[in-house]
């Protein structure tokens, strides 16, 4: 598989997960725009390379689950960078943020699972970045938080969104007012992380995961995904027929056939992610 290469970012294929680092080791993989802009079209490769897109399942070149981690042992992302932003003026500071938050909405809308390994910093829109993956698993190095407050700006890719999502309004503005950074076990606790472990058992606890994730249907995770997205806020009613619709919907289709067929004749089933 050819993959495309970036200058702030590294990406690998692997026995269909897809493994995106965040490489600006001179910054703590901070975000400037241009890492943002490549981050950007690293999602549209691998978008492209879902299964159930036009040759997606053909040569192995699929992808069928994502992680994003930050190169180094020390850092996931250090946050926007600091150094780029501080002479933004109103518009300039706004555009940023919907850069940001563009970025953090496509992760959020990949058909594909994101798993944000994150390997120690993950601060201001590096936690924001972890906050719009599907799957948080922490080394015990990892530190969390939005210190955005002490630069005298706030948090600007969705931080005062999904944070309060995850954690609850009360911890939230615990976190956003104070700036406070919190530990792995802290995050964990939280509910902010799924799991905490050692960092040496980062990447290979990731890639066990992303392989369970791989065993089902990629069509029937995509959609669980999109619909989780599409109602978490909505009205209970609401949201339980949005459920049936889509439950519907993947009724006839290859992958619900084949799953319940080699259920009822008792062997492995080989799904397409249609
Ligand atoms: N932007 C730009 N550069 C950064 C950076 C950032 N967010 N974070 C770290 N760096 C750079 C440092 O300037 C330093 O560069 P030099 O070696 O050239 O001086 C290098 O990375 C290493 O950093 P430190 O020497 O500070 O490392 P440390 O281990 O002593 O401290 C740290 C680590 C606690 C993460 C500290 O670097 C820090 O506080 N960074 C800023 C964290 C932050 O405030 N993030 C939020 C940014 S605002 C934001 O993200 C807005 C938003 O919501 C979109």
């Amino acid at each position: 598989m050819s993959l495309p290469t970036f200058e702030n970012l590294l990406l690998g294929v692997s026995d269909g997960v897809a493994t995106l680092s965040f490489h600006r080791p001179k910054a703590l993989n901070a975000l400037n725009e241009a890492t943002l802009k490549e981050l950007r079209a690293a999602l549209i490769w691998i978008e492209h390379h879902a299964a159930g897109r036009e040759g997606a399942d053909t040569g192995g070149e699929r992808v069928d689950v994502v992680i994003l981690t930050g190169s180094g042992e020390k850092s996931f992302v250090a946050g926007a960078d600091i150094l780029e932003m501080k002479d933004k003026g109103f518009e300039e500071g706004e555009a940023f943020a919907r850069l940001g938050q563009g970025v953090t909405r496509a992760i959020e809308l990949l058909p594909q699972p994101v798993i944000a390994a994150v390997n120690g910093f993950a601060l201001g829109g590096g936690c924001e970045v972890a906050l719009a993956c599907d799957f948080i698993l922490a080394s015990e190095n990892a530190v969390f938080g939005q210190p955005e407050v002490a630069l005298g700006i706030i948090p600007g890719f969705g931080g005062s969104v999904r944070l309060a999502r995850f954690v609850g309004q009360p911890r939230a503005r615990e976190l956003i007012y104070t700036g406070r950074k919190i530990k792995a076990e802290e995050a964990l606790r939280m509910g902010l992380a799924n799991q905490v472990v050692p960092l040496t058992q980062l990447l290979p606890r990731a890639l066990e995961i992303a392989q369970e994730m791989r065993r089902n249907s990629p069509m029937a995770v995509a959609r669980s995904k999109r619909l989780m997205n599409h109602i978490y806020t909505m009205p209970i009613d609401q949201a339980l027929r949005e459920e049936a619709l889509m439950f519907g919907a993947v009724f006839g289709s290859y992958d619900q056939r084949e799953g319940m067929g080699a259920f009822a004749e008792k062997r492995k089933p080989t799904f397409k992610g249609e």
